[in-house]
């Protein structure tokens, strides 16, 4: 069977689900349910996306679809799986897909022992609502995990979503999504942490952030066309040991709480400086002696 012209189960209707649906039935794919826990949201995403029938009844939406997209909640992707195909709601045959990046496809194995294909399709993309999820989603990657034949069927979604593909081996689900955790959540936190010097030293947090973003802009930009570690710059990388110095002794004097933090941060970021060989072995060292006397382990 080509999955490209088949019908389309959403269960979970949330920003992903909605957006999903949203996005697949403009490119072709038609959508033949929306099943929610609440009917309340079924229906809300059913009229957005213009198309299928609302439910709360998993089962019956489930089974009639050649696509079944689980875009619950992590937590409540296996239970509502091993719900479905305990009612033989999947079809044999049919293509059972989760979003989540946290979690293996083998969560999916209750379909799978129903004769189902399942795969696992990951946005690598932070969708707070469904319009900026429309917004964000073509030009995306999804992370694809799943065997040949389902991996297969996920590509031609993937297009018809306009994304890109990166494909993992099995097991590697837990890393790649502490990966992909580390870059979006900590870039938030290492801004806060900067946001934080800066109110200490009497910057109001909006001033701070709006001069900080062409930097952050800038910085990314270097990401992208130099790499890591070669878009590094700053101190560290420069071998300015008293500079370092100074910045410790003054969150010492400040916000000794962020001491820890920064030696830390400031630890890493020496390993990618003599990477990319920026400083000469003397001076990291002196900075390495001055960043471990405030780091914890
Ligand atoms: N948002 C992101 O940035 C993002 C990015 C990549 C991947 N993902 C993944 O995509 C999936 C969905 O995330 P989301 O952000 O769309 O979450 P969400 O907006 O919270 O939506 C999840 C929906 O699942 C429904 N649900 C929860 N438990 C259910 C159950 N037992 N039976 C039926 N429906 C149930 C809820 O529906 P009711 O309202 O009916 O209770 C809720 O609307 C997750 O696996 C997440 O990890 C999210």
């Amino acid at each position: 069977m080509s999955f490209r012209t088949s019908n389309i189960a959403i269960i979970g209707a949330g920003v992903v689900g909605t957006a999903i649906g949203y996005l697949l039935k403009q490119s072709g794919y038609s959508i033949t349910g929306i099943g929610s826990r609440l009917m309340e949201s079924a229906g809300k995403a059913r009229d957005f996306i213009g198309q299928g029938e609302a439910s709360t009844d998993l089962v019956r939406i489930a089974r009639n679809a050649d696509i079944v997209f689980i875009t619950t909640s992590d937590d409540a992707i296996e239970q509502v799986c091993n719900h479905i195909s305990g009612q033989r709601g999947f079809k044999p045959g049919s293509l059972v897909a989760h979003t989540s990046g946290a979690l293996p496809v083998e969560v999916l194995d209750g379909a799978k022992q129903a004769g189902a294909l399942t795969v696992c399709i990951h946005p690598l993309q932070s969708l707070p609502s469904v319009q900026e999820a429309l917004r964000n989603i073509s030009g995306s990657y999804f992370c694809l995990e799943g065997d040949s034949s389902s991996l297969k069927a996920a590509r031609e979604l993937v297009k018809a979503l306009n994304g890109l593909e990166l494909t993992i081996a099995p097991g590697g689900k837990s890393l790649y999504h502490a990966g992909a955790a580390a870059v979006s959540n900590f870039l938030v936190a290492t801004i806060g942490f900067g946001l934080q010097l800066h109110e200490a030293a009497g910057i109001n947090r909006r001033d701070s952030l709006n001069a900080l973003l062409p930097l952050i802009r800038g910085t990314l930009k270097n990401v992208g066309q130099l790499g890591i570690p070669d878009a590094l710059t700053g101190p560290i990388a420069r071998g300015d040991v008293h500079t370092v110095q100074n910045h410790l002794h003054s969150i010492e004097q400040n916000l000794p709480e962020l001491l820890g933090l920064y030696a830390e941060l400031g630890r890493y970021t020496l390993g990618l400086a003599l990477e990319k060989g920026s400083l000469d072995s003397e001076a990291a060292q002196k900075i390495r002696i001055l960043l471990e006397q405030h780091c914890k382990g």
